[in-house]
């Protein structure tokens, strides 16, 4: 074995030279990873006694791309290019082997050999788009000469993973060899590479497949289409159709111009700046200081929730998904029928798209019992209290869950508005409560906030965020204090849309405003959606605010078929002359004189308030730190990818400015502007949120 350098080894195995890279976690192609490549090949090359070289490597996996950490960095070592040269141009035949995941640039490696072969567990993608970014290393041109445009253009705008029996068919990967023995299948199949005398084939020369779609732009047309509103905001995915576009139609040396030049403007750009911060935002969300990832756990096999609602519906759904059984309790027999046929139906709903088999319902409902007994949660290991929003109600709950449940169990509480600590008064072992915030429809969106309470026991939080993983959910900590991170933060959007078409705006300015910037739709549109008569009632209803009024009207949202705007049986929006009347009327009465506000007033008035509050958020110590705050809002309340959450955003657009602006609305406005002490002091230091 001849040690190439500090990540990979060259080994002669009779007529095969194995050269060997391992560098955890994943083989990112770091400048030491392209060093390892291009020398190690080069010696393999050099060595008269190696007739054919297998790149593999150790770990978990084959190269899963690009090192992300070094972009941004200035440039060392050889260049991906250059090692791809040396193993495309060698004079025997170079075959990758590949197991794990085989990503963007690694893939992009495994391109450039002369043949693949992978296990059958392997996956293969060109995931960039998902860092905002598209294959800068030949992968737009190599990939549609081997699966052609339409199968290109999909794989390369979603980065969907593709398992290796799928590759092989797609001619992606030319072997499969047995899973586990990876290494002993790609020397016998570089072997007979060499007994069979097969041609050193390059992708790059492949032209009938790129041929074959020349002339057809309604390739791209047709799929642009299709996925305009997926696309919508990114300028990723339409990058990286041009660049396949690009190999349909140019020769290939200018295909790569194309995708470099486009590559170079996205790698430099905000967007994927922002992308970047959220996958490692993603996975640093996990880690809490205080909590090491050592800390004991406490096991999961029984959950109870207490509320068959749509909360409590939702709720126990994730769990029914992970084959955690459930046991689902309300007060009145027919509340608890109602529920349990909605799951029910919301999974036969599931199985009529062909998402789940008819088998799979069954052996989810199996796994739900429903009951009118608190006592029947005893054996519960996790209870998750998701009852209406009442102080008193919730803590008669916790006093009889904390007679009722086992010792060791955890006792959580959906609660999204009440305080925690107050709950966990009711019982005798206040270690054991915590909050889990989920987000509605339950089953659906992704984000959970861990809500620790001051007594809190760290197994409990440990276990809160082990078992959010289990279920498919991102977690985030978060302490105790009014709307917690997530609703406290859109606490500030609110207030400033309400005194926004007060002043001079209209709800559609303020919503057209708030999508362009790349939420899936505005404040008012959304309250339509939700129901303008959420916590609304008539008896209470004082008509001293504009909700109230449309609600007295009768225009309770989209379920009515107007509320802030007016509905047509499509459920289409159109401004409304009615609303636009009332709030008229509404400005009059207060005296307010109304005056033309620009977009970019709505946009730094909706959203500088958030970031400010953000600052407070860490401040307090309410979140861990600023990217988790940017996970919640990506995760929960849809704010644009792209625009890497409220924390990142106020980082692009620089502290100082936001700062500024804020100081400049203070004095117009009063102190729903006051910059946190925090802002002032990053700003003052010259810092980001990103450098706490
Ligand atoms: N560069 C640098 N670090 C990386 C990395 C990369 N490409 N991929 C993963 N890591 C790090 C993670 O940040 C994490 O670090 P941590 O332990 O300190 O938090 C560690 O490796 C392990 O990653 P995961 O926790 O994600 O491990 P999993 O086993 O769950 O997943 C994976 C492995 C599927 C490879 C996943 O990490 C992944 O999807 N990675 C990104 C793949 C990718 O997007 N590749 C394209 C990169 S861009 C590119 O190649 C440009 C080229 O075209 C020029």
């Amino acid at each position: 074995m001849t040690a190439i350098n500090e990540v990979g080894d060259l080994t002669i195995e009779g007529d095969v030279g194995v050269l060997t890279l391992n560098s955890p976690p994943v083989n990112a192609l770091s400048a030491p990873v392209r060093t390892a490549i291009n020398d190690g090949i080069k010696a393999a090359i050099d060595n008269p006694a190696v007739k054919a070289i297998v790149l593999i490597c150790d770990g978990k996996t084959f190269i899963a791309g690009a090192d992300i950490t070094e972009f941004g960095k200035a440039p060392s070592g050889p260049s991906l290019f250059d090692a791809q040269a040396m193993i495309e141009n060698a004079p025997k035949p170079v075959i990758a082997a590949i197991h794990g995941t085989a990503l963007g640039g690694g893939l992009e490696v495994a391109l450039t050999c002369h043949y693949r072969v992978a296990v059958p567990s392997a996956k293969c993608g060109l995931p960039e788009v998902n860092l905002g970014l598209l294959p800068g290393a030949g992968g737009t041109q190599r990939l549609p000469r081997i699966v052609g445009a339409q199968k290109a253009v999909e794989m390369v705008t979603v980065g969907t993973h593709v398992g290796a029996k799928a590759c092989k068919e797609m001619g992606l990967v030319d072997e499969l060899v047995e899973e586990g023995k990876l290494r002993e299948g790609a020397i016998a199949f570089a072997n007979k590479i060499v007994a069979e005398k097969r041609p050193l084939k390059k992708v790059r020369d492949l032209n009938d497949k790129v041929e074959a779609d020349r002339g057809h732009p309604e390739i791209f047309a047709n799929f642009r289409k299709a996925n305009a509103r997926k696309f919508r905001g990114f300028l990723a995915p339409e990058y990286n159709i041009q660049c396949i576009e690009a190999a349909v139609n140019l020769p290939f040396d200018d295909g790569i111009k194309v995708e470099q030049k486009l590559f170079r403007e996205l790698v430099t750009g905000t967007q994927s700046a922002a992308q970047r911060h959220v996958f490692f935002a993603e996975r640093q969300v996990w880690k809490l200081p205080d909590v090491p990832a050592d800390t004991p756990t406490i096991p999961v096999a029984r959950v109870g929730v207490i509320g068959a609602g749509t909360m409590g519906g939702g709720i126990s759904m994730n769990f029914l998904n992970a084959g955690i059984p459930v046991t689902i309790v309300e007060t009145k027999q027919e509340a608890l029928d109602r529920g349990i046929a909605t799951i029910r139906k919301n999974y036969e709903n599931t199985a009529k798209k062909g998402r789940l088999t008819q088998d799979d319902v069954e052996k989810r409902m199996a796994l739900l019992t429903g009951t009118l007994a608190l006592e029947d949660l005893a054996d519960s290991d996790l209870v998750i209290e998701a009852v209406f929003e009442n102080m008193e109600i919730k803590k008669d709950i916790f006093g009889k869950l904390d007679r009722i449940v086992k010792q060791g169990a955890i006792l959580a509480t959906n609660t999204s508005a009440l305080n925690i600590d107050e709950i966990a008064t009711a019982v005798k072992r206040p270690e054991a409560v915590i909050g889990l915030h989920f987000f509605s429809p339950a089953n659906v969106m992704r984000l959970l906030e861990v809500v620790r309470a001051d007594k809190t026991s760290k197994p409990v939080i440990a276990t809160s965020m082990q078992i959010a993983k289990k279920i498919g959910k991102i977690a985030a900590l978060v302490g105790v204090c009014p709307g917690f991170v997530g609703n406290r933060i859109l606490a500030q959007r609110q207030r400033e849309a309400q005194k926004l078409i007060l002043e001079g705006a209209m709800p559609w300015d303020v919503d057209r405003v708030l999508y362009d910037f790349g939420f899936p739709m505005g404040p008012f549109a959304m309250s339509d959606l939700a129901g303008l008569d959420i916590g609304w009632s008539k008896e209470k209803s004082t008509g001293s605010t504009i909700r109230e009024v449309l609600c007295e009207m009768d225009r309770r949202g989209q379920k009515t078929g107007s509320g802030f705007y007016d509905y047509d049986e499509n459920r289409n929006a159109k401004p409304s002359p009615v609303v636009e009347k009332i709030i008229l009327d509404f400005a009059a009465k207060q005296g307010i004189n109304r005056r033309t506000i620009s977009d970019q007033e709505i946009l730094e008035r909706c959203v500088y308030p958030m970031i400010n509050e953000g600052a407070k958020i860490l401040e307090e110590g309410k979140a861990i730190r600023a990217s988790d705050i940017d996970i919640v809002w990506i995760n929960g309340y849809g704010w644009p990818v792209y625009r890497g959450g409220p924390m990142f955003y106020g980082d692009t657009v620089g502290l100082d400015k936001v700062l500024a602006k804020m100081k400049e609305f203070q004095a117009q406005m009063g102190d729903d502007f006051k910059p946190s002490a925090l802002l002032e002091k990053l700003v003052a230091e010259g810092k980001k949120f990103q450098s706490l």
